[in-house]
């Protein structure tokens, strides 16, 4: 990503009035990364309306580009693509760089595995330390070649093949960017690609293959499981695409809401795919007075409005089944519990570890240099809710990770002393215009 090298740090108080208006949060990043992706690789012309533009996701267009895609931004939030036809990107002339985002790096390298190319993938420091073995290990049976830094960590140089064999895998972890990247591999395989999800994780790319005309048959497993089968090679037809609110940028402003005293928002056309929404479950298992309005279906996603109005929230035992449809939203949901009554226990969090920094220990940190009391145990979280008494006076940390400079932000502002956030540029690869969204409902950063 394209960050000034010097850090920017923010200094963070108290804030003595509430938040209050109507707002809209920047388009989903998930469904952002493969609108792009799916029409760069469609036959004819996708316009994509309300697409994220924030680093990562211009990123992801870039280097859509770079594989022969034609792609203009028209207006603002709104783009045309013209695609290349699944079997034709061109091989990129020079190392793909995904900047911060693990999504697509996994989302693209499944495409590169099975299109006759050669390409190296890379990101930013922060990318560079995450586990790739994940995705290489089922790719690899697509007949590709894969050649990574010790422990599986990128830069990774990819040989596709041409004619790839599907894959057939059940995957150990709950994880929608192998599944992705499995299935986007699958449109240029020869055969039937079979994916099986122990639990199921966000099926944003299969809604949108839908969207796109590829038949993708699902079915349910024993438990929460399902599994995805898709018949290649096969087409996409280019067709326009809307993308949604993203509910992971929502959740900062549900959880500002609902503990700035007096306060009340309404978040206008948020995404609420089912497999997305567990913050909600969350915070309603919390005592939290979050409304859904005007639900609707668009483009194969719900999406709908969300009233938020302060609550005094309650401490709550999340169980590790609910852990994939909130993954990101550990950070804040930390603030929540932190400024809660009663003890919070979240568990099963072994996933927080291979994020854009390690979460587990970023969120304990981050709480306990603010006077919260936290325990792990195990992959367990364990979180004393102090009845709207957070000490504050500490330094966050953030290491590279946007959804920690958030939550940061808003600990800041129900905490009794001021918190420092060591920087806050990464913010801007999910969340652009944050703070001045924030300050327009009355938060008052001073940036
Ligand atoms: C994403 C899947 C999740 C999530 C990430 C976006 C996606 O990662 O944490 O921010 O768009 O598929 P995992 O699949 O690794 O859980």
């Amino acid at each position: 990503m394209t960050v000034t090298h010097s850090k920017q740090p923010l200094v963070v108080s108290f804030l003595q009035q509430p938040l209050k208006g109507k707002v809209n949060v920047p388009g989903d990043k998930s469904i952002s990364h493969r609108a792009l992706m799916l029409s760069a690789l469609a036959n004819g012309e996708t316009k994509i309306t309300g697409l994220l533009e924030g680093e990562d996701v211009m990123q992801t267009a870039q280097v859509m580009r770079a594989l022969g895609a034609i792609i203009h931004q028209k207006a603002p939030g709104e783009w045309q693509v013209i695609g290349k036809g699944v079997g034709y990107l061109n091989e990129p002339d020079d190392v793909l760089n995904m900047g911060n985002s693990g999504t697509s790096a996994r989302l693209l390298s499944g495409i590169l595995s099975t299109h006759n190319i050669f390409s190296v993938v890379t990101g930013d420091c922060s990318l560079r330390k995450r586990p790739m073995r994940r995705i290489i290990e089922p790719l690899s049976q697509t007949g590709a070649q894969f050649s990574t830094r010790d422990g599986g960590r990128l830069p990774m140089a990819i040989k596709g093949v041409e004619k790839a064999n599907p894959v057939t895998y059940r995957l150990p972890v709950a994880s929608a960017q192998v599944k992705s990247a499995i299935l986007l591999a699958g449109l240029n395989a020869n055969g039937m690609t079979i994916v099986e999800e122990p639990i199921a994780t966000r099926d944003h790319t299969e809604n949108m293959l839908n969207h796109f005309g590829v038949k993708v048959d699902i079915s349910t497993l024993a438990e929460k499981g399902r599994k995805i089968c898709l018949q290649g090679p096969t087409k996409l037809v280019a067709k326009d695409v809307n993308v949604p609110g993203d509910p992971s940028s929502a959740a900062f402003l549900m959880v500002a809401g609902l503990i700035i005293s007096g306060s009340e928002i309404l978040i206008e056309n948020v995404g609420l795919n089912p497999l997305r929404t567990g913050i909600i479950e969350a915070l309603k298992m919390m005592g939290a007075n979050l409304q859904i309005s005007n639900k609707r279906q668009e483009g194969g996603e719900i999406t709908g409005d969300i009233i938020v109005k302060n609550t005094t929230l309650k401490g709550v035992d999340l169980p590790a089944s609910i852990v994939p449809s909130m993954i990101d939203e550990f950070p804040i949901l930390s603030v929540a519990a932190a400024y809660a009554k009663g003890e919070s226990r979240f568990r099963g969090l072994a996933e927080l570890r291979v994020k854009e920094s390690d979460r587990f220990n970023s969120i304990i940190n981050m709480l306990r240099k603010n006077g919260v009391s936290v325990e792990s145990h195990g992959d367990d979280m364990i979180i004393e809710g102090t009845f709207g008494n957070i000490p504050g006076g500490g330094e966050v940390e953030t290491h590279m990770d946007h959804r920690l400079a958030m939550s940061a932000s808003i600990l800041g502002l129900v905490a009794k002393k001021t918190i420092t956030i060591d920087d806050i540029r990464f913010i801007r690869t999910s969340f652009p215009g944050y703070f001045e969204l924030m300050n327009s409902l009355g938060c008052g950063f001073q940036i």
